[in-house]
Order: C-alpha cells, then sequence, then structure tokens
C-alpha cells in the first residue's frame, strides 16, 4: 500500500519553478531517501507532502490524504523534522518533550510516560533539566526525531535531520531510523550524506527540480555502473549538464 502518492506536482515561486512534474509514490514501512544538490527543491516537495504549502500543480496524497483539501488530516497523521530546528531552546529537553507531546494531542498519563520512556531511550535522563540550547547538536537531533514520532505517526518526514555531525552519531541516529520504520513508521528522509543513501530502501534523486532517478541503492549503482552512491550522484549530475 502506498503512503505517498504525487502526479506531476509541481511549485513554483514567480516564474521560477522549484518542483518541476514531480510523479512517485513511497509504500508503507520503506525508508525513502530524498536526494538532491543545495536547491534542488527537496524542502519545497517536502513542504506541499506536509501541508504546508499549496502546490501549483499536480496532485499529491499522503497517509490517504489530498495534499490540497486535507491538510490538516495529513498533519495528524505525520510527523516533521523541519531543516531548521523546531525545539524551543529556551526550554528544559522534558519541557520540550511535554510540550510537543501535547500539540501532538496525547493525553497526560501516556505524556508522563512517554517522556520517561523517550529519556530512557536517548540516554538522556541525566539532562532531563538541561535547556536544550546547552545539548551537542547530535543530542538535539536525536530529541528532535523523537518528539516528531512522539504520537507514532503513520509517515515522518525528516529534512537533512543529521546536518553537521560526526559520522558516529550519524550512525545512532539512523539507528533511531530503522527502530521507527520496524514499528511501521514510513520514514522520508532528505539527505546530502551518500553513506545514509545506502541505508534507504529506495533514493530517488533531484536535479533543478526534477525526478532524475528513482530506485533501490543497489539497482542505482548499477544503472550508473557506479561503485558508490556518490559516484550514481556524479554522474546524474553530469548528465543533467549535458541535457541543458
Ligand atoms: N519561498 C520561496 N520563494 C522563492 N524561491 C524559493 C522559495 N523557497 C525556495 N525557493 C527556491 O527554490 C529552490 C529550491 O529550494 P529548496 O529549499 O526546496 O531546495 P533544497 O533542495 O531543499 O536545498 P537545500 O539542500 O539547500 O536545503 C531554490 O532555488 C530556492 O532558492
Ligand atoms: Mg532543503
Amino acid at each position: 500500500m502506498n503512503v505517498i502518492e504525487t502526479e506531476q506536482l509541481t511549485k513554483r515561486f514567480g516564474t521560477f519553478t522549484a518542483v518541476d512534474h514531480i510523479s512517485f509514490s513511497v509504500g508503507e514501512g520503506e525508508i525513502f531517501g530524498f536526494l538532491g544538490a543545495n536547491g534542488a527543491g527537496k524542502t519545497t516537495a517536502m513542504r506541499m507532502l506536509c501541508g504546508l504549502s499549496t502546490p501549483t500543480s499536480g496532485s499529491g496524497k499522503v497517509a490517504g490524504f489530498d495534499i490540497y483539501k486535507e491538510t490538516e488530516l495529513i498533519k495528524r497523521h505525520i510527523g516533521y523534522m523541519s531543516q531548521k530546528f523546531s525545539l524551543y531552546g529556551d526550554l528544559k529537553v522534558w519541557e520540550n518533550i511535554r510540550l510537543y507531546g501535547g500539540i501532538y494531542g496525547l493525553p497526560e498519563k501516556r505524556l508522563k510516560e512517554k517522556t520517561d520512556e523517550l529519556l530512557r531511550v536517548l540516554d538522556l535522563e541525566h539532562e532531563r533539566n538541561t535547556l536544550v540550547d546547552a545539548l551537542p547538536l547530535g543530542w538535539k537531533q536525536k530529541l528532535s526525531f523523537s518528539v516528531a514520532v512522539i504520537h507514532e505517526p503513520r509517515i515522518v518526514f525528516l529534512d537533512e535531520p543529521t546536518g553537521g555531525v560526526d559520522p558516529v552519531t550519524r550512525r545512532q541516529f539512523w539507528e533511531l531510523i530503522y527502530q521507527a520504520a520496524q514499528r511501521g513508521i514510513t520514514v522520508f528522509v532528505t539527505t546530502h550524506y551518500m553513506d545514509e543513501a545506502e541505508y534507504c530502501n529506495r533514493v530517488s534523486i533531484m536535479v533543478d527540480g526534477k525526478i532524475e532517478a528513482l530506485d533501490s541503492p543497489a539497482a542505482l549503482k548499477k544503472t550508473f555502473k557506479a561503485d558508490n552512491m556518490n559516484d550514481v550522484f556524479r554522474a546524474l549530475a553530469r548528465n543533467a549538464k549535458r541535457g541543458e
């Protein structure tokens, strides 16, 4: 079953086309990598899927809901970790968890349990009363992710969730992603790191607003006669230039 479907989805800003007729689908439980260089249109596309931005044209459904008409229902069934942090730096760790759990509509008792469980899983119990601003970046990212799935949404959208941290911390972050996927949460994730692309079930690569390739990492490497995803990415960028 597909939890994300788009047909010719397009977003223009004035005369500039940021997302150019993209059509794709994502199956339930998939870890779907959404790749592309800076400015390719990833965040713009993701914001339309999350019901935060109205498309210029084309169609789309997320969790079975229409991205034009049912944005409030979409927001209730997804989690979203934006490229800019959405945690409150001047609130304590536990206060952030409570705040988001409340926004996502968790009842009081469940919120208490969830807060304790989350702090335990993240090994953050000793930082319960620390202001989020004082946490290292990698911990903020893990906390942001955990808060984005606190209500066990059907799909979680992650916009460059691991930017700027070391490989070990990124690896730990991906453990959290796998755990969520195992619980049946579909993961839609953008990244600039090609090693992370290898962890995805399927990957789409966007160039200048268009999806130029979409397949499993293994199949993409075969198609582009590449040893790794970095080379796939480079080959695609070269092809796109030639086609201009
Ligand atoms: N509100 C806006 N108004 C005008 N142009 C915009 C707006 N939002 C995005 N753009 C432009 O659309 C293009 C795609 O931007 P987008 O942020 O979606 O790219 P991205 O793939 O997420 O890049 P990055 O990897 O840097 O996050 C860029 O050229 C950007 O400048
Ligand atoms: Mg972006």
